[in-house]
């Protein structure tokens, strides 16, 4: 082992997953349609037609996937717990059979030695929410979320440790309400999308406040989120303090606001009218502290000093700039590093939590029937690096999860992009774990970049 490149600490390492994206049986024990499902049957919408009614099926094959991830040696795994399997309603009569799959699948992960970090919410809302109260536009909705949260809680906290209220509001909310390019695929106009992000803050406070009245015994609470990073260009103070401004600027409404418990004035005048309806109870639950603030990061932005009243600048990356197989993952080889630091500098968060990053490759399976995918092990080693260098400068990087466990339901993309570092033949649903999963399993065992 190279020790120059040993973390100083142990770090939990894990891989993530979501519920729509692996579980499929969708119309199994009496789980309702979501969002996604509707979406889905929507001509245009996903490449090819895809959707996630089989998906890796894991719902069937839980426990062979569990005996994969502790073959692998992974420490911990991120899922999420689909609400239409729970609450099939939305709300009222919870579903025993819905539950049930989840008792067993962290049964399973305890069984070997493998610790489950659970999300609440990853974007698989009832459709019936979206039927009765238009989804994320009503804050009904946020409280749903709330009780749904706090009923998991109550019956798997007594052995889920780990808990994160939300997986990227941004995308939930801004994606799929203003721009419209994710379920249900709406474009409201400037005022009812910026109340839809504030609902989707809001869903947040109330799960976090639900799970922490509910839960047997103690757990820790979060969120993550796909916060938009940006690196200085290079790294001078002046450059640094410019990165600094723009990623505050860049998340007012979400990380920021989470963060702070109020909306920044700046935001506030920037939007005017526009800007979203709250009162006092509502910032007090959006602003209530977590225990960990999580890290989901793909995208790779940079800014500079500028002599401007803003006192930065974005600087595009070129088109030829280095990126994987989908255009908004792109390589940034600092990129995470940043990440971890603006969470402590500009938020004071002491416990952070890689909760994704990875990388779509056009991967195949030679005939030897291997994954060679180099650039997705290239891409894990120089984020590791990163992690690394985080932590040896003292900054609270305590988990990392990387996305993702397995090749999935890639959302607008259907199956057309592979993000696993397991490959799914999805005609005969064979796992075969890639060159990237063998390299991971070396770095968890020896806590060390390789
Ligand atoms: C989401 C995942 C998704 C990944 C890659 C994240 O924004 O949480 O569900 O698969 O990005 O696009």
């Amino acid at each position: 082992m190279n020790q120059f490149y040993a973390f100083p600490k142990p770090i939990t390492w894990g891989a993530a997953t979501a519920s729509y994206q692996i579980e499929g049986a969708a119309h199994a024990d009496g789980r309702s349609p979501c969002i996604w499902d509707a979406f889905c049957a929507q001509p245009g919408r996903v490449l090819n037609g895809d959707s996630g009614i089989i998906a890796c099926d894991h719902y069937h094959r839980m426990e062979e996937d569990v005996k994969l991830m502790a073959d692998m040696g992974l420490q911990a795994y991120r899922f999420s717990v689909a609400w239409p399997r729970i609450f099939p309603d939305g709300d009222g009569r919870p579903n025993p059979k819905g539950l049930d799959f989840y008792n067993r699948l962290v049964d399973c992960l305890l069984r070997h030695g493998i610790e489950p970090w659970m999300t609440m919410y990853h974007w698989d809302l009832p459709q019936v929410l979206l039927e009765r109260f238009g989804g994320w536009q009503s804050k009904e909705t946020a409280k749903l979320l709330g009780d749904f949260a706090g009923y998991v809680a109550q019956h798997l906290c007594d052995r889920v440790k780990n808990v994160f209220t939300v997986n990227e509001i941004f995308c939930f909310t801004e994606y799929s309400y203003r721009l419209g390019v994710q379920a249900p695929g709406l474009v409201l106009p400037r005022k009812q999308a910026n109340q839809v992000t504030h609902n989707g803050c809001l869903g947040h406070g109330y799960a976090l406040q639900a799970i922490r009245q509910n839960a047997p015994s103690d757990v820790k609470i979060g969120f993550t989120e796909n916060t938009a990073i940006y690196q200085p260009i290079w790294e001078t103070p002046e450059h640094i303090e410019a990165a600094r401004k723009a990623t505050k600027a860049a998340n007012y409404n979400i990380v920021d606001v989470l963060a702070n418990g109020f909306y920044d004035p700046a935001f506030l005048a920037r939007e005017g009218a526009d800007a979203p309806e709250f009162n006092d109870e509502e910032m007090k639950l959006i602003g209530a502290p977590v225990d960990f603030a999580g890290l989901n990061i793909y995208d790779c932005l940079y800014a500079e000093a500028a002599d401007n009243p803003e006192g930065y600048r974005m600087v595009p990356t070129t088109e030829a700039y280095p990126k994987f197989d989908v255009p908004f993952v792109k390589v940034g080889p600092q990129k995470l590093y940043w990440g971890i630091r603006h969470y402590k500098e500009l938020w004071g968060y002491d416990n952070i939590v890689i909760g994704e990053s990875g990388v779509a490759c056009d991967d195949h399976m030679n005939t030897d029937g291997e994954v060679l995918d180099t650039d997705r092990t290239m891409y894990l080693r120089s984020t590791f690096m990163d992690a690394h260098r985080a932590v040896s400068e003292g900054y609270p990087l305590n988990a990392f999860f990387v996305w993702s466990l397995m090749d999935n339901f890639e959302w607008v993309y259907g199956y057309s992009k592979r993000f696993g570092m397991v490959y799914v033949n999805y005609t005969t649903q064979e796992r075969t774990v890639k060159l990237s999963g063998k390299y991971y399993s070396n770095v968890i065992r020896e806590n060390a970049v390789l």
